[in-house]
């Protein structure tokens, strides 16, 4: 449905998007993820047809986006960084505006307009104009133009920024509705996001390709995939160093870690490491007041992925690692 090829996009000597290159198969929810300022928003503009890329192009159901503009843009639903609406206009008529340009007639609009402030909780606020909404609501209102349409394509920049938690839920149910015969590309910071919604995921830094893989994939490639992190109740006369060093002992442990009283062991290849904490728990009669095999974390492989590519750390990386020690 979707083929990127090389796409690029230089401002002056700055290269936002660098040979950019991937393709999304129907019915794909693809997540776009990446630091602030690696080039998301500018690959989506040049996606959507409202930036001219620099060299390189995008073939979207078979229209290329260079040369057939008005095809390309006619089966997308954008949902623009910031969701720009006039804001003199009123919800119901900035949305029969929107029908109207993309050729609806009368009554086809108002049953598009009707469906899409139905699908957006809009009803309220519909006679409102749209420079007196709160944030979450002009970002519905957003959401509402791009799927107007009904449109095969759909392209969402960061579409559950500024909603309140029911409101992400609510959009993340719709994306997943409109999934089933849709392409779907959105980008996000919210990183539990992708693994709710999205059927893969790529990570660009730098304007550049880094990862390409399932949630699930991304997901095992964290040093904590198949960890085991347990913490020991106060009473049981032992504290989260003395039972890090004990378990350090393990044939099956590659290193552990401390953080605060709660203790993480790290597997060393593939090998039972539940079994084999558990059974130290039994020889040790551990009251132990939580343990769990991690999944891996997703958060942990996006820094480990775009840090590796010349970006500034954030913060809170390095903070998470001071907060750490070394036990064994
Ligand atoms: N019109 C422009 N002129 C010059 N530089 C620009 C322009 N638009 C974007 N850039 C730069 O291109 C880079 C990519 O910006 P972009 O908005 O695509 O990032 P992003 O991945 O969407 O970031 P965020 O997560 O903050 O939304 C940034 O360094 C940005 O400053
Ligand atoms: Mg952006």
């Amino acid at each position: 449905m979707i083929e990127v090829q090389a796409l690029t996009r230089r401002y002056g000597f700055f290269t936002a998007v660098d040979h950019l290159s991937f393709n999304v198969t129907a019915g794909e929810v693809l997540g776009f993820l990446g630091p602030n300022g690696a080039g998301k928003s500018t690959s989506m503009k040049m996606l959507t047809g409202f930036l001219a890329p620099s060299s390189g192009t995008a073939i979207i159901n078979g229209h290329d986006i260079r040369s057939e503009r008005i095809a390309v843009q006619r089966l997308i639903g954008y949902l623009p960084e910031g969701a720009p609406l006039y804001g003199e206009m009123t919800v119901t008529q900035m949305l029969k505006f929107a029908g109207q340009i993309r050729g609806m007639n009368g009554a086809e609009c108002q049953r598009a307009v009707d469906q899409a402030i139905e699908r957006l909780n809009l009803q309220k606020v519909r006679h409102q104009p749209t420079d007196t909404l709160s944030k979450g609501f002009k970002r519905r209102v957003g959401l509402a133009l791009a799927i107007l349409h009904n449109p095969k394509v759909l392209v969402m920049d960061e579409p559950t920024d500024g909603l309140d938690p029911n409101q992400k839920h609510e959009v993340r149910n719709l994306i997943q509705e409109m999934a089933a015969d849709r392409t779907i590309i959105v980008s996000t910071h919210i990183l539990e996001e992708v693994e709710a919604v999205c059927s893969r995921a790529i990570i660009i830094a730098g304007g550049k390709l880094v990862a390409d893989d399932t949630p699930a994939g991304l997901i095992r490639r964290s040093r904590f995939h198949n960890a085991v992190s347990l913490s020991v109740a106060e009473d049981s006369g032992l504290d989260a160093r003395q039972v890090a060093s004990i378990l350090s002992e393990l044939p099956e442990a590659a290193n552990v870690e401390v953080n605060g009283v709660e203790v993480t062991v790290f597997p060393d290849g593939d090998v039972d490491l539940l079994s084999a904490v558990n059974n130290k728990r039994d020889e040790h009669h551990w009251q132990v007041k939580s343990m769990r095999l991690e999944a891996g974390r997703m958060d942990e492989v996006f820094r480990q992925i775009t840090l590796g590519s010349g970006q500034a750390a954030p913060t809170g990386a390095s903070q998470q690692n001071n907060n750490k020690q070394e036990a064994a």
